[in-house]
């Protein structure tokens, strides 16, 4: 019997692999082709890159696209970024916060980012409008993008009185992951409360941590090796996220390698944010100016799993970003210094393979079985494509074609 399928994929080449293959998708799912199959749609990817999609771990879909409607970041800062968000966040409505939201799902959707990590702002000023917002802006997508949301107390939790309960009502809400900000908090002593607090929330719902970390150049931060030791004591290895991690650049070596050892025993993620640590970081700072990336190198080195993400599109934070998988990539390899043929393997692994890790997708991959979503690169190979900054030909959400990209030049020489 002859069989019609949504979709019939033939030629791709598949990240790290030698040959092409065909695939065809049924239902959401890939199947193997068989002789004589139709299908309601065929593509001959004539050998270009193909993956299973880019998956952005780390992005604020609350905050992105504010920047025109705030007031200017004089500084550059971190703190007078998150300053300035309060005046807006009280005034948030969720179709807002859909719109800005929804703008930069489509745009990531379309240069072929299909998973999303997203935290969202939950504290005392804005209270849980932010996380309505893309709670909503989630629902709407849902046919293109599978959102992650992580409740994240950019405020502290002690620090802002009521941000515990509206951690707790956040994740009944529909939130997955819990999020944190414990260099936020007042003392040392505090910072270990908001890791344990954060414990305790996901103990209770069975979910994945992941927290921005030490996103400050003073060395004396200490919250990483917290959250690496209260993983440990809570048997939570391998559902633990660092984001940003910063202060772990500006540590002695013999203190930043004992910190390294201990994330590598704790089965911490960790998830460097360049485009917008490279703008906020070292503002302060007289030359040579700190660039506040995080140790890149030595934690791939130790066999840690690593990841980038976008973190900031046109916010008070940053003032570029399309939520574009391959720019990210050029800027973190410049900024963690990955220009070999293997790093940029390395580098390539950081938002498909090892992302895929972070947020637990299971089944991801282009083979029988595996989701029905794919990106076709108008590249040869991953270098290739960072160098092009090359077209996202066409993207597969689930079997079904969602972007097209072709560009077209004109040329007189
Ligand atoms: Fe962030």
């Amino acid at each position: 019997m002859t069989a019609t399928v949504d979709l019939l994929l033939r030629n791709l080449k598949p990240w790290g692999e030698a040959k092409t293959v065909d695939l065809a998708a049924v239902g959401g799912r890939f199947i193997a082709p068989t002789v004589g199959m139709t299908a309601k749609r065929t593509i001959d990817a004539a050998g270009r890159l193909a993956i299973p999609g880019f998956i952005e771990p780390h992005i604020h879909l609350d905050k992105v696209m504010i920047n025109k409607e705030v007031r200017t970041n004089s500084s550059g800062t971190l703190t007078e970024a998150i300053e300035i968000i309060w005046e807006k966040k009280r005034t948030y409505s969720t179709a807002e916060v859909v719109a800005r939201a929804g703008s930069i799902i489509e745009s990531g959707v379309a240069n072929g980012v299909l998973h999303f990590r997203t935290h969202v702002d939950v504290d005392t000023i804005g209270g849980l409008k932010p996380m309505e917002g893309v709670l909503a802006a989630r629902e709407k997508y849902r046919h293109i993008a599978d959102i992650q949301i992580v409740a994240f107390p950019q405020e502290g939790i002690l620090r802002d009185k009521g941000a515990e309960e509206l951690m707790w009502k956040a994740m009944e809400m529909g939130a997955d992951v819990v999020g944190g900000m414990p260099f936020n908090e007042a003392s040392p002593a505090d910072s270990k409360r908001h890791i344990e607090i954060a414990f305790e929330i996901a103990r209770k719902h069975d979910a994945d941590i992941d927290m921005h970390v030490d996103e400050t150049d003073d060395p004396n931060a200490r919250t990483l090796e917290m959250l690496a030791d209260q993983t440990m004591a809570n048997s939570w290895q391998g559902r633990v996220t660092a984001g940003h991690t910063c202060a772990l650049a500006g540590y002695p070596q013999d203190y930043a390698a004992k910190v390294i050892a201990k994330v590598k025993q704790a089965g911490l993620h960790m998830i460097t944010n360049p485009a917008t640590n490279l703008m906020l970081q070292g503002r302060l700072d007289a030359q040579p100016k700190r660039r506040g990336i995080t140790r890149v190198q030595e934690l791939l080195a130790a066999g840690i799993n690593v990841s980038f993400g976008q973190d900031c599109v046109r916010d008070t934070f940053y003032p570029f970003g399309r939520d574009d998988t391959l720019e990210v990539a050029l800027i973190t390899a410049h900024a963690a210094h990955l220009s070999q043929p293997t790093q940029i393997e390395q580098l390539f692994a950081m938002p498909t393979v090892n992302a895929a890790r972070i947020l637990g997708i299971e089944d991801y991959g282009l083979k029988p079985g595996a989701l029905a979503d794919a990106v076709i690169i108008e590249a040869p190979d991953a270098a290739e494509a960072i160098r092009l900054q090359a077209p996202r030909r066409w993207v597969i959400k689930r079997g079904k074609v969602v972007a097209e990209t072709e560009v077209r030049r004109q040329t007189w020489f």
